[in-house]
């Protein structure tokens, strides 16, 4: 079976990346037991953009997965670390999630806390009116 770090590597081939040229590939596991790939998909209208750990986590989402358990990144840097949208976005699908990002000799593996410290979330909403 593939393993979440092959995953990566096969949809980052995938990426449409005609404008920046730099091309991402992520893997989620959710909380389904199963894996989902996505690679990052650019429009000419550069807004438009969404990166690959969006579009894996979109697709797990829409199977019907609610958490996400991990999450491989590997991007044309050595080490891709995930954007500021992209942790927001991880925040909300996860309870304690581990990143891991593929680098040419090694992996560093994280958890989202330390990527996205003191994060805002749906907790900070339930205060009095
Ligand atoms: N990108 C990702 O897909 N994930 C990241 O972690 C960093 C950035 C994409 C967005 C855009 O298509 C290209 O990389 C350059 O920013």
């Amino acid at each position: 079976m593939m393993t979440l770090f092959e995953m990566a590597k096969e949809y980052q081939t995938k990426a449409y990346a005609p404008y920046s040229n730099f091309r991402v590939g992520a893997a989620v596991l959710a909380d389904d037991g199963k894996m989902y790939g996505g690679c990052n998909i650019e429009t000419a209208s550069f807004g438009g953009t969404i990166c690959a750990e969006r579009v894996a986590m979109t697709k797990a989402i829409s199977q019907g997965a609610t958490k996400m358990k991990q999450i491989a990144v590997i991007g044309d840097a050595d080490y891709t670390y995930p954007c500021g949208i992209c942790r927001q976005f991880m925040t909300e699908f996860s309870d304690d999630l581990i990143v891991h990002i593929i680098g040419p000799d090694d992996v560093r593996s994280y958890h989202l806390d330390e990527l996205l410290p003191f994060a805002f979330t749906s907790e900070e909403m339930k205060h009095e009116l």
